[in-house]
């Protein structure tokens, strides 16, 4: 009798916490994810964490015809009334323009005017046309202050697929 109350005990023990840990990996595919990147020149800032959703696995694999969401946490070094991200993407040593909505970084989740010492999440969007080719490339987030130097400047490698 006590053995199968402790039995049932157990099983139920164990539903729960297999339960949370699908629960917990259910969870992990849809939080962003720290994207591992090279700082390329952040003289005006420093960059404190680059986030892509989505992106489960590295390098980010990017789908034709989606949009991707870039969170950049960066400290301001210098005061600043204006910012402008300048994209580019990376293919075989050449930099090309790859076009995002919004270059205005006091409309990308940046209160302007920028303040010295402190830290602003930057949070854009990266769609991502049809008819770009199908590679893998890097891509180098500029974001510019007023005097054109960079509050942040960051690379990353990408894929971009079908
Ligand atoms: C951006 O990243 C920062 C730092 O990790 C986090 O606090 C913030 O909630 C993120 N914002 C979004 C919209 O993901």
């Amino acid at each position: 009798m006590v053995f199968f109350f402790r039995l049932k005990h157990k099983i139920r023990n164990m539903d729960v916490r297999t339960g949370l840990i699908v629960l917990l990996c259910l969870m992990g595919v849809s939080w962003a994810q720290p994207v591992k990147y090279l700082d390329c020149g952040s003289v005006s800032g420093k960059v404190t964490g680059v986030d892509i959703n989505p992106c489960p696995s590295q390098p980010c694999q990017l789908h034709k015809g989606d949009s991707y969401s870039v969170n950049v946490t960066f400290i301001s070094n210098v005061d600043s009334d204006t910012s402008t991200a300048v994209v580019h993407g990376i293919v075989a040593g050449v930099p090309l323009p790859f076009p995002i909505p919004v270059p205005d970084g006091c409309r990308s989740g940046i209160q302007c005017p920028i303040t010295k010492g402190q830290t602003y999440n930057y949070q854009a969007s990266l769609p991502v046309k049809s008819e770009y080719p199908s590679i893998k490339c890097v891509v180098e987030w500029e974001l510019r202050d007023k005097d054109n130097k960079d509050l942040f400047c960051i690379k990353f490698p990408v894929q971009i697929v079908s």
